[in-house]
């Protein structure tokens, strides 16, 4: 499998705070069944406390270590990008990082309010040839609220990241509720375990949540969300051919 929305990245944001935690996030990974993850530290974090190639230079030296450890699992680099309207003059400076340098980029949107300047930010990425990855939309109140918001979004070619953990309950009941309405309705791409330390309670694995989605939607149409569409975007591969799965019933 492939998780494109880890922190496991040491001492930059709220993830790990050590290199050895970072080792057993992957070590737990790769026995998990995840081959690449991609580390998604939070932008502000990296911009305020740290750098680029700060964390280029761990990425580097947590793959040395996985190397040594001799553990399958490999780290790529990308970054979980707050929207705000430096994000887009962010991304022209190589301050905000795309999925692996692919035209895909993760965007995490606030999870409180809907400020005005949400859909102009948006757009403005689409405009300058980038596709947005919306993370975890079962836990930011404006889809909560407005569900058609993220059909609007996914209707003009951008992707849905729900959290795998979200649909056994890791967020409760009701953002577990709602990541199977949006599952049903066709609003789910990627799922992704947006871990931020081994072990509970946001752990590197993803088998638990596509157990429990494959239940509902079927395990092919769910393995692909965790193989062949992180793996086009790893890859910038155009995902034109793979359009979300509905529910059958
Ligand atoms: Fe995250």
């Amino acid at each position: 499998m492939y998780d494109l929305h880890v922190h496991i990245l040491p001492g930059i944001d709220d993830g790990p705070a050590e290199m050895h935690e970072s080792v057993e996030m992957a070590r737990q990974a790769a026995k998990g069944g995840t081959e690449i993850i991609l580390a998604t530290p939070h932008r502000k974090d990296v911009t305020e406390g740290s750098s680029v190639s700060d964390v280029r230079d761990l990425v580097r030296t947590l793959n040395r270590k996985i190397r040594d450890r001799a553990f399958a699992v490999r780290v790529v680099l990308g970054m979980e990008n707050h929207l705000d309207q430096d994000l887009p003059p962010d991304v022209a400076k190589g301050r905000a990082l795309t999925m692996n340098g692919s035209r895909y980029i993760l965007v995490e949107m606030p999870f409180f309010g809907r400020p005005a300047y949400v859909e102009e930010v948006l757009y403005q990425l689409q405009g300058d040839g980038l596709i947005p990855v919306l993370a975890h939309p079962e836990r930011i109140e404006a889809f909560q609220r407005d569900p058609e918001l993220l059909a609007m979004f996914v209707g003009k070619g951008m992707l849905s990241q729900v959290t795998a953990g979200s649909f056994v309950g890791q967020w409760g009941q009701e953002v577990k509720r709602f990541a199977e309405h949006l599952l049903a309705r066709g609003l789910v791409h990627v799922l992704a375990s947006d871990a931020h330390a081994p072990g509970a309670p946001r752990p590197p694995t993803l088998d638990h949540g596509v157990h429990a989605a494959a239940l509902l939607l079927g395990r092919e149409a769910v393995e692909r969300m965790v193989l062949e569409t992180p793996l086009a975007i790893l890859e910038d591969r155009p995902l034109d051919s793979l359009s979300p799965e509905r529910s059958v019933n």
